[in-house]
């Protein structure tokens, strides 16, 4: 049998709940050690498994003996000092995005991932999704020229609703979710979609970009409308907080033969011609396979081997796309 790898989680916050339970009976993958800025969040975490250790400080976290890897699931503020502070103690990293809002502090980190080899990744879901390995064999080249059935790719097109932000899941979420600084619908759900176009068709432009915000000046934005380009092809975004669906996501590539789509995040769908759109498999076997395949990815992070996880290199690239459609 193949060691367990110890795993430390630093914000237990939503996302740190989560992803405790998806890492709960993982063959290799063994959450250990917690720590949070909150007590009441480190003691939440404890009564619901007792079996946990919580750390002293995040600094005692990291320097536990025997720990394996990193995961940060604090608001974007601290996930660079903690990043640096993991590879000082030879810790691979896997960070929640977005990656940070201080790109200074992201670039001299990623300049040191690169000279020392460090082990980093950021949480895209998306990047272990059946949907993207899709769109990454319909049309594999950074162009848009076409590999598969839904021909040479014409545009790109996001839509995103939510009737109010954050949304029910999230309201547990401390405040800054809400606030310009580090929140915003744009960092918390757009850049998994942008993420998505800059893997597949490479670096993306902003063309034009209308944020709206509130008139407080704190508030993050209720809408945005834009236009990128990315690999010579026309994208549009159109999002906002509005309607009728806690969380309404599509990103829809169209072909001159069709087209495919990802939607409510690990669905996947395809439309040959003029004809209807059709289910490409059951939506959430699909959410399955993308999570068991992305803490197999981790495992791979860990130990040296290749993966498909993003790098922080592409996570700025992903933010800075994000933080250019919000300077508008
Ligand atoms: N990959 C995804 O699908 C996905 C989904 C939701 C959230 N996220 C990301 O996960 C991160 C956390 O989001 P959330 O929804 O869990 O937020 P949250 O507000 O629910 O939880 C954040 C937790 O971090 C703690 N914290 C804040 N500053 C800290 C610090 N300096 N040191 C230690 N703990 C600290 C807070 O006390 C809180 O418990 C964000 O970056 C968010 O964008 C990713």
């Amino acid at each position: 049998m193949q060691q367990a790898l110890s795993i430390g989680i630093i914000g237990l916050g939503v996302m740190g709940q989560r992803m405790l339970a998806r890492l709960a009976g993982h063959p290799r993958l063994r959450a250990s050690h917690v720590w949070d800025a909150d007590p009441a969040a480190v003691a939440r975490t404890l009564a619901a498994d007792p079996g946990l250790v919580a750390a002293a400080s995040a600094e005692a976290l990291i320097a536990t003996p025997g720990l394996a890897s990193l995961y940060i699931a604090t608001p974007p503020g601290p996930h660079m000092a903690l990043s640096n502070l993991a590879f000082d103690a030879g810790l691979a990293v896997f960070c929640e995005k977005p990656l940070t809002v201080d790109f200074g502090a992201a670039r001299r980190t990623i300049a040191r991932i690169t000279q020392q080899g460090q082990r980093a990744a950021v949480n895209f879901s998306l990047a272990s999704s059946p949907g993207l390995a899709a769109l990454q064999a319909a049309w594999p080249h950074p162009g848009g020229a076409p590999g598969a059935a839904p021909g040479a790719l014409q545009g790109v097109e996001i839509d995103l609703a939510f009737a109010a932000w954050p949304r029910p899941w999230q309201a547990a979420a401390g405040a800054w979710l809400a606030q310009r600084a580090e929140g915003g619908f744009s960092r918390e759900v757009l850049s998994h979609f942008i993420f998505v176009l800059q893997r597949v068709l490479g670096p993306a432009t902003v063309l034009a970009s209308s944020p709206v915000y509130l008139a407080d000046g704190l508030g993050a934005e209720t809408a945005l409308a834009a236009q990128l380009q990315a690999g010579g092809v026309p994208v549009r975004v159109q999002a906002g907080v509005g309607g009728a669906l806690d969380d309404f996501n599509r990103m829809a590539w169209h072909g001159d033969a069709g087209a495919l789509a990802l939607g409510d995040w690990f669905g996947l769908q395809q439309r040959l011609g003029a004809g209807d759109w059709q289910p490409l498999g059951d939506p959430s076997a699909l959410r399955a396979e993308g999570q068991v395949a992305q803490l197999a990815q981790w495992v791979a992070l860990i130990e040296g081997r290749p993966h498909g996880l993003p790098g922080f290199a592409e996570a700025l690239a992903v933010q800075e796309t994000i933080e250019a459609l919000l300077a508008g």
